[in-house]
């Protein structure tokens, strides 16, 4: 058995490890901390190179524009099967937001429209309501299920890569901004990831998974094919 004493090489590097590793901690839990004042991205240039965040344009081309973004301002098109629509403030759309951790989108919904159950591998999100009242509710790793209806001014928080969705349960119309503690934080819909992939999953996996007929697996990917 390994009884590592004090002064032991073993405890030594235990100690740095702990001791480098510690500060960064903080960071370590979304994107990492830039290490310059601001990096706007260029989606011009290469991405085959670029590990974390996108490459910088050069700052002598950088204007006060390339910090200001206009997409979040129209209403989205609800017309669509899940009656939602969300626009997306991530660094694709908006490209200053590159290396500085955070993200927002806009979410219009019809009434009754959902935005399907999915996750964020990369990020927490806070749901702030504008407008109607909006059901959010997220389910843990151990299945336990929370929620809350949501009026105009009124914030839930969805922790990092659960399963959530929102929905609208009020009248009218119903607007919520989301924000987001990564630059991408990617989603994976859980409707689209299993019955819209490419290929698709096979159809044994999902009626034994679902415990249900082929028809049903079919009749639901039909509804999601273009
Ligand atoms: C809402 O859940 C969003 O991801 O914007
Ligand atoms: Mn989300």
């Amino acid at each position: 058995m390994i009884n590592p004493s004090s002064s032991s090489p073993f405890h030594i590097l235990s100690c740095l490890v702990v001791f480098l590793f510690l500060p960064n901690l903080p960071s370590l839990l979304a994107d990492p901390d830039p290490s310059q004042d601001f990096c706007v991205a260029d989606l011009s240039a290469s991405r085959s190179s670029s590990v974390n965040g996108l490459p910088c344009k050069p700052a002598s081309k950088v204007t006060s524009d390339d910090f200001f973004f206009d997409g979040l301002s129209k209403e989205g098109d609800t017309r669509g099967i899940f009656g939602s629509n969300l626009t997306a403030g991530n660094v694709l759309a908006f490209p200053g937001l590159n290396t500085l951790g955070i993200s927002v989108n806009r979410v219009d919904f019809a009434p009754r429209g959902v935005n399907p159950p999915h996750s964020h591998p990369r990020a927490t999100e806070t749901v702030l309501a504008i407008s109607g009242q909006v059901l959010v509710g997220f389910v843990t790793t151990g299945n336990v299920y929370y929620s809350k209806v949501l009026t105009a001014g009124q914030i839930f928080v969805i922790p990092k890569g659960l399963v959530h969705f929102q929905m609208n349960v009020g009248q009218g119309k119903a607007l919520a901004f989301t924000s987001f503690n990564s630059q991408l934080p990617g989603a994976a819909v859980v409707p689209l990831s299993l019955f819209a992939s490419t290929p698709s999953i096979p159809n044994e996996v999902l009626t034994k998974t679902f415990q249900v007929g082929e028809n049903v697996v079919n009749s639901i990917k039909s509804k999601f094919s273009s």
